[in-house]
């Protein structure tokens, strides 16, 4: 039996211990290793999709693609603010190079309108960033109507824009990425959100079986990325209120550049860092998650009154052994 847990023998060096990395305290443009015009799908002159550009990091991102000389489409339910989005980029790169496309990703005529607008203007879509998400609140037996709204944007919300543009970008000669924005909390589902955490695990299983597929399609020149935001300040978690962004939190233009830097290096699963964890932290807590399923313990034996401490020690030691 594999075991990760090392409370019996901490020296013991465990088959799933990852290869370590020293995790990032901040993301800067300097921290940035590959260089813009080389990559094939990232590049001046292509074509950004992002869906919840209206705010925090769908924002972000697409400010970056423009600042990256890509043309940028912007969706969104929150008109308003999509509409000031896509004044700021229009400012930034001229009126051609700019699609704004109020959409509910919910409404597949939407997302259908979307990718028509898109493709009748520019042709191809390089990158689609699918993003759009909410956290409304359900519990196990409460807030069902919260469970619906959740998985209609999180889930459905995401599969719809899938849908709809994967079979256009795979007739396309360039090669093109499709990023789904899943969440950490849809590997090691903390307590506290049941419903955004299962929407987020889904999430995860359809960008997996999407990443399969696509390689698995003859000439397929289309490639799949699980973004996986550390906490990140947004609308999402209280930017909007106007409060100061909180130390441990990134901002949405940290997240978006350490995503673009591992997109560019092919990663699949791009586990972004913040200041409170760091990449480190983020291993250690998906495996013992990936144990409690592989060992037979308890579910979510991490918050567990008699695993506890039993995770605090395994993780102060695996933390030790990097020191
Ligand atoms: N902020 C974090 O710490 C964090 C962490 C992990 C994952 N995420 C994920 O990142 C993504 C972006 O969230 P954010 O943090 O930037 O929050 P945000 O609230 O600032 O942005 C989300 C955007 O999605 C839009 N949206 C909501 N419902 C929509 C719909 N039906 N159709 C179209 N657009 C819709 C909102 O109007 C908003 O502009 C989400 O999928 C979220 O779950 C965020």
């Amino acid at each position: 039996m594999v075991s990760i847990s090392d409370h019996n023998s901490s020296s013991a060096a465990s088959p799933l211990r990852p290869g370590m990395y020293t995790g990032t305290a901040s993301y800067k443009l300097e921290n940035m290793s590959v260089a813009d015009e080389v990559h094939p799908v990232i590049n001046a002159g292509r074509v950004a999709v992002i869906t919840g550009a209206a705010s925090g990091i769908g924002r972000a991102a697409a400010l970056e693609f423009a600042k990256l000389g890509l043309k940028v489409a912007i969706a969104d339910v929150a008109e308003e603010k999509l509409n000031d989005v896509g004044k700021q980029l229009v400012h930034q790169i001229g009126e051609a190079n700019v699609l704004v496309v109020p959409t509910d990703v919910t409404q597949l005529d939407q997302v259908v309108r979307l990718r028509d607008k898109v493709y009748e203007a520019w042709g191809e879509v390089a990158v689609l960033l699918n993003n759009a998400g909410i956290g409304a609140k359900g519990t196990s037996w409460d807030g069902l109507d919260n469970w619906h709204k959740t998985f209609n944007v999180n889930f459905f919300g995401v599969i719809n824009v899938q849908q709809t543009f994967a079979p256009s970008m795979l007739h396309q000669e360039n090669q093109a990425m499709i990023i789904n924005t899943g969440s950490k909390q849809g590997i090691t589902n903390p307590p506290g959100n049941t419903a955004y955490n299962a929407s987020k695990a889904a999430v995860k299983s359809l960008t997996e079986g999407l990443a399969h597929e696509l390689r698995s399609q003859p000439d397929s020149n289309v490639t799949a990325h699980l973004f996986l935001p550390g906490w990140t300040y947004t609308g999402l978690t209280g930017a909007d209120s106007g409060s100061e962004k909180p130390t441990g939190a990134w901002t949405a233009e940290e997240t978006v550049l350490y995503m673009l830097d591992h997109v560019r290096s092919g990663d699949f699963y791009i586990l972004v860092p913040d200041n409170e964890t760091k990449r480190e932290v983020d291993q250690l807590r998906i495996m013992w998650n990936a144990a409690d399923v592989a060992e037979g313990r308890p579910a979510l034996s991490r918050w567990h009154p008699n695993y506890k401490a039993l995770f605090e020690e395994y993780m102060r030691d695996k933390l030790a052994q990097l020191d």
